[in-house]
């Protein structure tokens, strides 16, 4: 059941993919996620050297022999980046699926297509999807508005962006941004998409690698309670709103630099709060679907309730309307 192109291309039980997660996906979910019958995804860029990435790759493939991939975030950076090398580093650990993100992947294309591996790309608009088809990706993830981490600059719901996407490539679709039960797997399904990849739900995941406070903090969160910070950089984040985001997000109004505005929202200051716990040090990437999260399982629990749900769901929906 839930057998998808996805699931086919991927070599995994179950379409759900986990999100990649800068300091967080390090290889005790990503293997947790695979050993589930998912697809993990390792965050690269979690690493300052490839060499450490190597090591990760790794200590992962020792956790499962299940598939599970890399990301590379494309996205500008504190200190230049080289991602041809974190890209070829994930080649020759034997890394058969890629997923990049955050910028167009043309420049890397040459070398990911001359080394087989599968490439999937995150995307926050469709035009985005239909280029990456172009360029030769194998699958494409659309990022609906109500996602944690970059979910673009146009604020469309994934309700809207999902089927539009659908309808738009021919390769398969990944569903992401507000998905984290069993209802959002099969509405995703239903919208067209082969698979969905989740986030949020795995920050609050027993595996997950975060500070027990914040993810306590993100059981009380409700659905209103996240915000788009660095629009006036062009480059949308959503974030719990915390008085440490609604400040950032009041020098923005107030019209600060980039340059104030960095040292804020910097990706060290980020991992500095994931171990400490202090909710207010720094931005805390966070989807609205924080407000459907109630507990901290462990990821097993996580992909088999969705699973297990999700076939009385399809039965239920055979025959829809008003039960008697
Ligand atoms: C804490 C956190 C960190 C993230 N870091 C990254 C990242 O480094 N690279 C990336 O491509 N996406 C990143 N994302 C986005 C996720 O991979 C995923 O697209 C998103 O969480 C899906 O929406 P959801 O949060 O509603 O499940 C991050 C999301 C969160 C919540």
């Amino acid at each position: 059941m839930f057998k998808t192109r996805i699931t086919e291309m991927f070599g995994i039980e179950y379409p759900i993919i986990q999100g990649a997660m800068q300091w967080l996906s390090r290889a005790e979910l990503v293997s947790a996620v695979s050993n589930a019958g998912g697809l993990g995804v390792i965050s690269s860029l979690t690493f300052p050297t490839v060499k450490e990435l190597r090591q990760e790759i790794k200590k992962t493939r020792d956790m499962t022999d299940k598939p599970f991939a890399v990301n590379v975030t494309l996205l500008p950076t504190a200190h230049p980046v080289n991602y041809d090398e974190y890209i070829n580093a994930a080649i020759e650990e034997g890394v058969n699926i890629i997923e990049t993100s955050g910028r167009s992947p043309e420049p890397y294309m040459k070398l990911l297509k001359e080394a087989k591996v599968k490439v999937m790309h995150k995307v926050a608009r469709v035009r985005d999807a239909r280029t990456a088809e172009r360029l030769g990706v194998d699958a494409i993830t659309i990022t609906g508005v109500e996602a944690g981490g970059h979910p673009g600059m146009e604020e469309v719901t994934s309700l809207v962006r999902i089927p539009i996407a659908v309808d738009s490539v021919k390769i398969p679709v990944i569903a992401a941004g507000g998905i984290s039960d069993a209802r959002g797997f099969i509405a995703a399904l239903a919208l067209g998409a082969e698979g969905v990849l989740m986030g949020t739900r795995f920050m609050a995941s027993q595996e997950c690698p975060l500070h027990h406070k914040i993810k306590e903090w993100l059981l009380q969160a409700k659905e209103t309670d996240t915000l788009m910070i660095e629009r006036s950089i062009e480059n949308a984040a959503r974030v719990l709103k915390t008085d440490f985001s609604l400040r950032l997000l009041q020098m923005e109004e107030r019209g600060a630099t980039l340059e104030e505005l960095l040292p804020l929202i910097s990706g060290e200051r980020g991992k500095r709060s994931y171990i400490s716990g202090d909710v207010n040090d720094a931005v805390i990437f966070c989807g609205q679907v924080a407000g459907l999260i109630h507990e901290i399982p462990s990821v097993g629990e996580i992909i088999d309730g969705i699973i297990s749900e999700a076939k009385l769901i399809g039965e239920r929906l055979h025959n829809p309307g008003i039960s008697k």
